[in-house]
């Protein structure tokens, strides 16, 4: 939820600003805003919608400065509009401010601040922090470092923010709480952003701020960190390995058509090092190293939330079924607000692909408290749940842009089914046999994604021009592939807009049935070995009531086929592995069916990737 970025050097900062906020449009774009200090005068430049719209309005202005701020917006507080856009001034005009996160306690300061005769231009929790660092700055004539401390100590909330000073210009402040923050350092210059992709162009050398630490960089060089207690911090530099082309989107229209290809690569990235079918072994470092624990766990709690929250349940057919471990998926934002019983016996499987959600690193926070170990399967490195967790694994899908997810999904999966096969194994609840077979078949799995992407493309496009205009779609499935439902039912509304559910195949019958005619494309997914007949009889009975059937089954199915209008088969798999496969028709019919509705598949409307606020 909102992008920043912020640069200080020798080189001229628009560019550099305006490419930083479109690497980071996918955490938030309903508008965009730069301020440039140049020759004593701060220029901002705000506009409602896209950063492109915001260049084309910077376009003929005054952008000359080599020391300025970015921001790109989620709505939070405030209408997404042109004033209440970022970067927000101080009253007196000397302090500029971008800010991703929610000042939960603003309307007190707010107050406090109005009595003090400040006023206010926006409907923003943001204007009112730029308003107090300047009120506590004016009061003891304080360096601008020091303002922004003594401030927040003031606030309540989320926070990444960075702060610019007209009469301090050769220094930028940044402070992070729950909300993420890096700090890029180059070649006498420094890059201040959300994330690292606006800073991997230029340097891989990074510090990733810890929560209530502020950090201050001089155009001397100088970065120097203090926790909110004025403690002085030894920075962490870390090195990234993020090359250029994983953030571009090649010869692709969009991010999610190329990260629904790059699955074959990205799954057999996750497999790289980890298993080996020939020689009998999966190996997972974060479970190796905590395998007492883990495999003694009276239960494995998930939190998560999307459709992370999705592999999820995945991971819970998985773990029950091959390792014996009882396993509850709990939403983030639910299990943190319900006082759960959670102890030391627990292990507590939290999966983002961001690694920044907040409710997923509160729910985490809550179960350290109670005492449970915490395991994180997470895809951007050095993010917060990849920090506090006491374990974990990466799944090496690279940078996902698109905002419904879909490599990190299979990432995900992939980790998740080794781990249970691993626990399995090693818990005795799974023969050998069906071990190595397991393993062998992980192994083509890569290849298969690559067959279903080349053999089932063309008619999944052809399918989504005949239910394009669909306002309803039901997604079916049993098994491994109710969770699958679920996600082809999110990804169908995500970025399509058309309203979908998802259910399990016999459930339909206690509700949504009650819906089905000519008019509703009834998504099957049928793969399955165990419960085939019973869900024959389910599409019976959505043949029944003229329901239209769009089955996805095994190469060969004939049974299915013949009761459905349109057919997608995929290859056979064993069971466990099947969610693999089937849910890569189901993503590349969603983004058919977006495309041919004229949606922006990348950046669908109120929806961002990284949600950082409750
Ligand atoms: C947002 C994104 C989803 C994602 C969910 C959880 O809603 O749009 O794609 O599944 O957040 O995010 P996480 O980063 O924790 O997986």
């Amino acid at each position: 939820m909102c992008g920043i970025v912020a640069y200080l050097g020798n080189r001229t900062a628009f560019p550099i600003l305006i490419n930083g906020l479109k690497r980071l449009e996918y955490r938030g774009y309903d508008s965009a805003g730069i301020a440039l200090y140049n020759d004593g005068e701060l220029n901002i430049y705000k506009k409602k919608g896209k950063v492109k719209e915001l260049a084309e309005h910077a376009r003929d202005k005054e952008v000359a400065g080599t020391v300025g701020i970015g921001h790109t917006r989620w709505a939070t507080h405030g209408k997404p509009d042109d004033i209440n856009a970022h970067p927000h001034r101080s009253g007196n005009g000397r302090l500029t401010l971008i800010h991703n996160g929610i000042i939960e306690n603003y309307e007190l300061l707010k107050q406090a601040l109005l009595k003090e005769g400040h006023t206010f231009e926006s409907e923003t929790d943001t204007e009112v922090l730029a308003h107090l660092i300047e009120e506590l700055q004016q009061r003891d004539n304080l360096p601008i470092e020091e303002a922004v401390r003594i401030a927040l100590t003031k606030v309540i909330g989320a926070y990444a923010i960075v702060v610019m000073d007209k009469n301090d210009p050769d220094k930028l402040v940044a402070a992070r709480k729950a909300s993420p923050l890096v700090i890029g350092i180059g070649d006498e210059e420094f890059f201040v952003a959300s994330d690292p992709t606006p800073i991997a162009e230029y340097t891989q050398r990074v510090v990733f701020l810890n929560d209530e630490e502020i950090a201050v960089v001089t155009r001397q060089g100088e970065l120097q960190i203090k926790n909110i207690g004025n403690e002085v911090q030894t920075p962490f530099i870390q090195e990234l390995d993020l090359e250029i082309e994983m953030l571009e989107k090649g010869d692709y229209d969009y991010y999610m058509l190329k990260e629904i290809y790059e699955q074959p690569r990205t799954v057999a990235d996750c497999m790289r090092g980890r298993v080996s079918a020939a020689e009998g072994w999966v190996r997972l470092g974060g479970v190796e190293n905590q395998i007492e624990r883990i495999s003694k766990a009276r239960r494995f709690i998930v939190a998560a939330c999307g459709t992370s929250w999705h592999a999820g349940l995945i991971g819970e057919y998985l773990f029950e079924e091959l390792a014996r471990i009882p396993v509850e998926v709990e939403y983030a934002s639910e299990l943190r607000y319900r006082n759960p019983i959670i102890d030391e016996n627990d292990v507590v499987i939290a999966l983002s692909q961001s690694g920044e959600t907040a409710d997923t690193l509160a729910a985490l926070e809550l179960a350290k408290e109670k005492g449970a170990m915490i395991y994180g399967i997470v895809n951007a490195v050095g993010s917060s749940i990849a920090r506090i967790t006491d374990s974990g694994s990466y799944i090496h899908a690279g940078p996902e842009i698109g905002v419904a997810s879909t490599k990190a999904f299979t990432g995900q999966v992939t980790l998740l089914t080794m781990m249970a096969i691993s626990l399995g194994y090693k818990r005795g609840t799974i023969p050998r046999s069906y071990y190595l077979q397991l393993l062998e078949e992980l192994n083509n799995i890569p290849a298969k994604i690559e067959r279903v992407l080349e053999k089932t493309n063309d008619k999944i496009e052809y399918i989504a021009g005949e239910i394009k205009d669909a306002t309803n779609a039901l997604y079916l499935g049993r098994g491994y592939n109710f969770p699958i439902a679920l996600e082809g039912a999110l990804k169908l509304k995500e970025i399509s807009y058309i309203h979908a559910e998802g259910y399990p195949a016999a459930e339909m019958k206690h509700g949504p049935i009650a819906l089905i005619d000519e008019n509703m494309p009834v998504i099957v997914i049928a793969t399955n070995k165990s419960a085939y007949e019973k869900i024959v009889s389910n599409v019976q009975e959505v043949k029944a009531r003229k329901g239209m059937i769009i089955s996805v089954v095994k190469e060969g199915d004939t049974v299915i086929r013949d009761l459905s209008d349109y057919t997608i088969e995929i290859p056979d798999t064993d069971e466990p592995l099947t969610p693999l496969l089937s849910v890569i028709p189901l993503q590349l019919l969603s983004y058919h069916i977006a495309v041919m509705r004229g949606c922006d598949v990348d950046q669908p409307r109120n929806l961002a990737k990284s949600v950082t606020v409750e």
